[in-house]
C-alpha cells in the first residue's frame, strides 16, 4: 500500500491533469484529491471523506456508483474476449447487441450506430461524415458547421472549435475557420431584458437566419446543438426554440446534429433529449450515459437519410476510410448492454424525471428569494443556480471574485456535497445520478443554502 504523501508527490511530479491550472497544481497550491471507492451517489476519498456527488462525476455516472451488474459484465467480457476489432465487418456479440439496443431506444428515423470512445471523438466522426456526405452529393462547398456560443462538444481540434466557450479556444488557435457560432439560447442572459421568452426565441432564430444569409446556405453543412446547454451553464432552451430552429435548418437543407452526450439515455426524464423537445436530428451523438462511464464508449447514431448517402459513397469509392482501433471495444460494449438493461430494470429514466423535478422545485423554494440568486433552472436531473451581484438590474459579479468556485468549495468543505462551478459565469451546476432519492435531494438543497449563506450572507 502506497503512503498517501508519496502518491501526492508522484501526482505533482508525473500526472498531467486535464482542465486544471497546471502551474498552481505543480506548486502544490491546489489539492490532489484521490478518489478510492464509491457506491450509489457517494464517492469516498483516500482520507475516508464520504462525499455526495451531485454531479455524477462529469454528468456521466447515471446509474450511480458500484453497480455490480455492470462490473460483472465487464469482467466476464474481459475473460471471454478482451478485444477484437470491428474493421471489415467484424464484430462481437456485445457490440452488435448494443447497436441493436441503442436503435430500439432511438428516434425512429435512425438507422445505424458507429461506436467510438468519448464524446469528442464521436463529434469528430460526425463532422467527417457530414463532409463526406456532401462530397458524395456533389456539393463540396457545403461544409461549414454552425454551433452555438456556450455549446460544449468536446476539446479536440474540430470539436474544441464547435465548443463555444472562450477557455477552450484561447491560445489554441481555435476555432478553425470551418466552424461558425450563433447566439446562445440563454434567456436569463438575454441582452434585452424586456424580451419575453417567445421574443427571445424569435431573436435567436433571426440571428441564425442572418448568419446563414451572410455565409450563404450553400456553404453550410450542419448545425450542432445540445438539447439543453450543458457545460455552457445548464440552460434549457427558451419556449419554442427547437421547432423554430429546425424550420430554418430544413428550409436551407442544413443537417442537424443533436449532441446528446449529456442528455442521451434518460437525463431529461425521457430516453433522449430529442424525444423531450421534438428534435428530428440527422445524427445523434451519445457517450456518457451509454455506459454510465463504467467504460469509455461513445456513439454516432446515423439517420436513414445520411446512411443511404454513406452506402452510395462506398459503392463509388470503396470502404469508408474512418475508424479507430478501439471502435466498438467489446468491454465498453458489454458495459453498455448491462447499463441499458439496468436503466430499464430500475426505472431510472422515470426517477430522473421525478426526482429531478423535485430537486429543481425545492432548490427554487430554498434559494429563489435570495438577493444574489438570479435564476434557478433545470430540466430532468439537471439543475443550475445562477448568482448575480444585483438582482433588480441583473448585474453579474466581477468574474475575478470567483463566486461560483467559492460556493462549490464551501459546499464541499461544509457539507461534503459536490456541485460543479460551471466554467463561464457564477453558476452552480447539479447533475446527480438518476438513482438520487428525494431525501438525498433535500440534503443537496440544504447544503447549497448553507453554502450560499456562508459566502454571500
Ligand atoms: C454535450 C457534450 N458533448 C461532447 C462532450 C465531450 O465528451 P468527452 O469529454 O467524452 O470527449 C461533452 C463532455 O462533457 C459534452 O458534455
Amino acid at each position: 500500500m502506497l503512503k498517501n504523501d508519496q502518491l501526492d508527490a508522484w501526482d505533482r511530479e508525473s500526472f498531467f491533469h486535464p482542465s486544471t491550472h497546471l502551474a498552481q497544481h505543480a506548486r502544490g497550491e491546489s489539492p490532489t484529491r484521490v478518489i478510492r471507492t464509491a457506491s450509489g451517489v457517494h464517492i469516498e476519498d483516500r482520507d475516508g471523506n464520504r462525499l455526495l456527488d451531485a454531479f455524477a462525476g462529469l454528468y456521466c455516472v447515471n446509474v450511480g456508483y458500484g453497480r455490480q451488474e455492470i462490473a460483472e459484465a465487464i469482467a466476464a467480457q474481459a475473460r471471454e474476449l478482451a478485444y477484437y476489432h470491428s474493421y471489415v465487418g467484424h464484430g462481437t456479440e456485445a457490440s452488435i447487441t448494443l447497436a441493436h439496443m441503442v436503435l430500439e431506444r432511438a428516434p425512429k428515423n435512425m438507422s445505424k450506430v458507429y461506436f467510438g470512445l468519448g464524446g469528442s471523438d464521436a463529434n469528430e466522426t460526425n463532422v467527417k461524415l457530414v463532409w463526406y456526405m456532401n462530397n458524395i452529393l456533389g456539393r463540396p462547398e457545403k461544409k461549414k458547421i454552425i454551433s452555438r456560443w456556450r455549446g460544449y462538444h468536446g476539446s479536440g481540434l474540430v470539436t474544441g472549435s464547435l465548443t463555444g466557450l472562450e477557455l477552450f479556444h484561447k491560445k489554441f488557435d481555435l476555432p478553425l475557420s470551418q466552424v461558425i457560432h450563433t447566439e446562445a439560447p440563454f434567456y436569463f442572459r438575454r441582452k434585452d431584458l424586456n424580451q419575453t421568452e417567445a421574443e427571445f426565441t424569435a431573436h435567436c432564430v433571426a440571428e441564425l437566419e442572418a448568419l446563414i444569409e451572410r455565409e450563404g446556405a450553400d456553404t453550410i453543412a450542419a448545425f450542432i446543438g445540445e438539447p439543453v446547454l450543458g457545460t455552457g451553464g445548464i440552460v434549457p432552451p427558451p419556449a419554442g426554440y427547437w421547432p423554430a430552429i429546425q424550420k430554418v435548418l430544413k428550409k436551407h437543407d442544413i443537417l442537424l446534429i443533436a449532441d446528446e452526450v449529456v442528455t442521451g439515455f434518460g437525463r431529461l426524464g425521457t430516453m433522449f433529449g430529442s424525444d423531450h423537445y421534438g428534435i428530428e436530428a440527422d445524427i445523434i451523438t451519445i457517450a456518457k450515459g451509454l455506459t454510465s462511464a463504467y467504460a469509455p464508449l461513445s456513439g454516432s447514431i446515423i439517420s436513414k437519410r445520411v446512411w443511404e448517402v454513406l452506402e452510395k459513397g462506398t459503392d463509388e469509392n470503396g470502404p469508408i476510410g474512418h475508424g479507430w482501433t478501439y471502435s466498438a471495444h467489446p468491454i465498453g460494449a458489454a458495459a453498455g448492454v448491462a447499463n441499458l438493461n439496468l436503466i430499464d430494470d430500475l426505472g431510472l429514466v422515470r426517477n430522473a424525471g421525478e426526482v429531478g423535478a423535485y430537486l429543481k422545485k425545492t432548490m427554487a423554494e430554498a434559494l429563489g428569494d435570495h438577493p444574489n440568486v438570479g435564476d434557478v433552472r433545470g430540466e430532468g436531473m439537471l439543475c443550475a443556480v445562477e448568482f448575480v451581484e444585483d438582482k433588480a438590474d441583473r448585474r453579474f459579479f466581477d468574474p475575478a471574485r470567483k463566486i461560483g468556485p467559492q460556493l462549490s468549495a464551501t459546499l464541499l468543505a461544509q457539507d461534503k456535497v459536490i456541485a460543479r462551478a460551471m466554467p463561464q459565469g457564477d453558476i452552480l451546476g447539479f447533475a446527480p445520478p438518476f438513482c438520487l432519492t428525494k431525501a438525498e435531494a433535500d440534503t443537496v438543497v440544504a447544503a447549497t443554502a448553507r453554502a450560499v449563506k456562508a459566502v454571500l450572507g
